[in-house]
């Protein structure tokens, strides 16, 4: 390991959200680990929520592989917004990104340690504006499916009929992929979408696609074969991941989680192998009282049979403090007198270590793209319970394409509480019978399949290293830096 003085030095910036810092945070101990110094940089705001989940300092250098990683967040003056309105607050977060950004660089350029590529997430397209007015080259890691990647990118550009205000019910064929119903598109390409900011925000990245000198996707060349075959014609895509495992070749113990973790291991190792429903929605997603209550009595009603023997572990994170989220849900009266010993409930857990263990037989989620990931690549079948975003399109994908799913709903557009009849069938029909047994036959093929593009001379270890490479050597420079 060198002097971090002497090291090239990468800025990454990642959209506030734990579902974008983790595939970005990964690319950056990735990075660190290869000899490079890395500055990860997000909002004050989540920063705060790190700092007291772990141990993070800030400016601190930590030492990961031949280089160093630290972490940098800038305020993004959500303190003075009453409520978290994404609609005020995404021009905000511009505003104030923009400007912060731009001192914290030449800050470093002060202190020798000139930044030479700015790396970004979705969101927060004009990283990219930054990056080319600065002179820098930067690349983008897009945090979700290439379906979604393909599905954005012909939106953007008329290129196929998507469902308008006139036609709200239409299906859409996109290249290389199956029919997509109307509810199995990303929600927010939809007219429906009680969110078209994040539209307008997701889609400004399509429209600086010719910025990033690549797009970095946490996926893998054998999960999305053909998509990234197709989308590769028009855009020089690099599939990394899943990053999750990639980067665990690091060694290393930094996180950027924004909840702090139970260590559920202990009562994990307790279970018998396969024995454990794993729930949980990610950490945005939340299900009204209503719909918990049906959760909980369709489990209750699984656990009760003579035939399984079964137990949960859930995560419930706690309300918001205010606005969106804060409502306080809990689990029906005599839940627990019934459940006994057979369940746990979490506010956070160690997710990639939960799927990973033996114990656990299936995983009741939201279908986020990084929880679908992890699903897939520790070989974990799925009952997916999607909400909005991509959620919807990748339970579509995990079920029909995947093959290691089963639907439990079709999204929030369906606006209708799921019985516990529902949720206790779906649950029965993944841990036993012919259709339990396929299942997990192709996650644990999936799973191989990750394992092996993650492993030296496999697909996206080739990619990583590619890049690694190109911005090591400064291949990737295009223009001189004018911080
Ligand atoms: C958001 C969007 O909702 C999602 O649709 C999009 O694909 C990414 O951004 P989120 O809802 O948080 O993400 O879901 P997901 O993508 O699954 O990411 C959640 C992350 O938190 C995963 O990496 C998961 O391992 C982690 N997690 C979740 C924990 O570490 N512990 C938990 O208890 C729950």
């Amino acid at each position: 390991m060198g002097s971090d003085q002497a090291l090239v030095h990468i800025f990454l910036v990642s959209f506030p959200g734990q579902g974008h810092v983790n595939p970005l945070l990964s690319l950056g101990k990735l990075l660190a680990s290869g000899g490079l110094l890395i500055t990860f940089c997000t909002t004050e705001s989540f920063g705060r929520e790190m700092r007291k989940a772990t141990n993070i300092v800030d400016g601190v250098l930590t030492p990961v592989g031949d280089g160093f990683i630290r972490f940098e967040f800038f305020d993004d003056g959500l303190d003075d917004l009453k409520r978290l309105d994404l609609d005020q607050y995404l021009p905000q977060l511009e505003h104030f990104g923009k400007e912060l950004i731009v001192r914290m660089l030449r800050k470093y350029a002060g202190e020798n340690r000139p930044v030479s590529f700015l790396i970004n997430n979705p969101y927060i397209p004009w990283v990219s504006d930054l990056a080319e007015s600065l002179g820098l080259p930067s690349a983008m890691l897009w945090v979700q499916s290439c379906a979604c990647f393909s599905a954005c990118y012909h939106y953007f550009h008329g290129l196929v009929p998507f469902p308008s205000e006139t036609q709200m019910e239409i299906n859409v064929q996109l290249p290389s992929m199956p029919l997509l119903s109307h509810d199995e598109i990303p929600s927010f390409l939809h007219p429906s979408t009680p969110c078209p900011f994040l539209r307008r925000a997701i889609l400004g990245q399509f429209k600086n696609l010719s910025k990033p000198f690549c797009v970095l996707m946490d996926s893998f060349q054998e999960l999305e074969n053909d998509n990234i075959e197709y989308m590769s014609r028009f855009c020089p895509i690099k599939p990394v991941g899943p990053l999750f495992k990639l980067t665990k070749q690091t060694n290393s113990m930094v996180t950027g989680d924004f909840l702090k973790a139970d260590d559920c291991a202990a009562w994990l190792d307790s279970k018998p192998p396969s024995s454990v429903i794993y729930i949980s929605f990610g950490s945005v997603v939340r299900l009204n009282q209503q719909q918990v209550n049906e959760i909980a009595h369709g489990l209750l009603a699984l656990l009760s049979g003579d035939e399984l023997e079964v137990s949960f572990l859930w995560v419930m994170r706690a309300p918001a403090s205010e606005g969106f989220g804060s409502d306080k849900i809990d689990l029906p009266d005599g839940f627990w007198e019934k459940a006994g010993d057979k369940g746990k409930v979490v506010q956070w857990c160690p997710q990639e270590q939960v799927l990973a263990h033996p114990s656990t037989a299936c995983f009741v989620s939201h279908c986020g793209w990084n929880s679908t990931m992890e699903a897939v690549a520790s070989g974990v079948p799925v009952v997916a319970f999607p909400q909005w975003g991509d959620q919807v399109t990748d339970a579509k994908y995990l079920v029909d394409v995947f093959k290691v799913g089963i639907r439990l709903c079709r999204g929030k557009a369906e606006n209708r509480v799921i019985s516990r009849e529902e949720v206790e069938n779906c649950l029965r029909d993944v841990t036993v019978g012919p259709k339990a047994v396929e299942m997990k036959a192709n996650a644990l093929k999936w799973k191989k399949a990750a394992e092996e593009a993650v492993a030296e001379g496999g697909t996206s270890n080739r990619n990583f290293k590619a890049f690694l490479e190109e911005v090591r050597t400064g291949s990737a420079l295009k223009a001189s830096p004018t911080v």
